[in-house]
């Protein structure tokens, strides 16, 4: 039986935006006319289903669906439906991280860009590439950055470390939180330079299972971002980490 594309958010670190991430993922595949739901396996904090409440309340469109979820194998049969379905993980659960890959079509690593975010985002894609999967990635997308100019020497750190980013980053900016604080995702803000930004990011993310090319692919081998179709358990970026 087919299902949708499976996106998984998944970071060590509270914080750095997946469930951000998540959020604004699943209402540009909303906006596109997909169906799309998050799995929040946060159950502590639950911001993604407080979010869509948020959003149901206010009667805000297009409709994204959430839930709460705890097992990833039962939570993906139940939710066959669905076009795109977004995994929004918990932090500090490797077991629990490493059941989610298993089942991911797509990995995102969101990340900041200080050492001290980046440190913890290598560590956790480097992990990813030991472990079985056939999802494409992981791939870090740089979030609550201070400035596109920091965005790009976090890029260059990452991309020394053999891992690719996702073009575009999401600036840290209060018009971001006000947005999220009433049920809105980073693309429907009041503000339509912060929209295009967080959409372009969303869409390059989505772009990933049709294989449209918009990762940052120049010099990588072209499986890294295109279809690994033969491979399927190949350590992705294997032996570039060494940096
Ligand atoms: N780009 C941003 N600009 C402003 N605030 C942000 C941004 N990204 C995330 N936040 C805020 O930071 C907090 C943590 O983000 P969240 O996505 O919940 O992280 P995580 O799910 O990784 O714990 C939230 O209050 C969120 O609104
Ligand atoms: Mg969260």
């Amino acid at each position: 039986m087919t299902r949708g594309q499976v996106i998984g958010v998944v970071s060590q670190k509270g914080g750095v935006g997946k469930s951000t991430l998540c959020q604004l993922i699943a209402s540009e595949a909303a906006a596109q006319g997909k169906q799309a739901k998050i799995l929040d396996f946060d159950v502590k904090q639950m911001s993604s289903v407080e979010w869509v409440r948020q959003r149901l309340e206010r009667n805000l469109t297009p409709s994204v669906e959430a839930e709460p979820s705890s097992d990833i194998r039962k939570a993906l049969k139940h939710n066959r439906d669905y076009d795109v379905i977004v995994l929004d993980g918990m932090p500090g659960r490797p077991k629990r991280t490493a059941e989610l890959v298993a089942q991911c079509d797509v990995l995102i690593i969101p990340t900041g860009a200080s050492r001290t975010d980046l440190a913890p985002t290598l560590a956790l894609a480097r992990r990813i590439t030991t472990l079985r999967h056939t999802a494409k990635g992981p791939f870090l997308a740089l979030c609550r950055v201070a400035t596109a100019a920091e965005a790009n020497r976090a890029r260059a750190t990452i991309h020394a470390a053999g891992f690719v980013t996702i073009e575009g980053e999401l600036v840290e900016r209060p018009g971001y939180r006000q947005a999220q604080d009433v049920g809105r995702s980073v693309g429907e803000t009041s503000f339509p330079s912060l929209n295009a930004s967080a959409r372009s990011l969303a869409q390059a993310i989505l772009g990933i299972g049709a294989g449209d090319g918009s990762v940052e692919t120049n010099e990588w081998p072209t499986w890294v971002a295109n279809d690994r179709g033969g491979e399927p358990n190949r350590p992705l970026l294997a032996g570039r980490g060494s940096k």
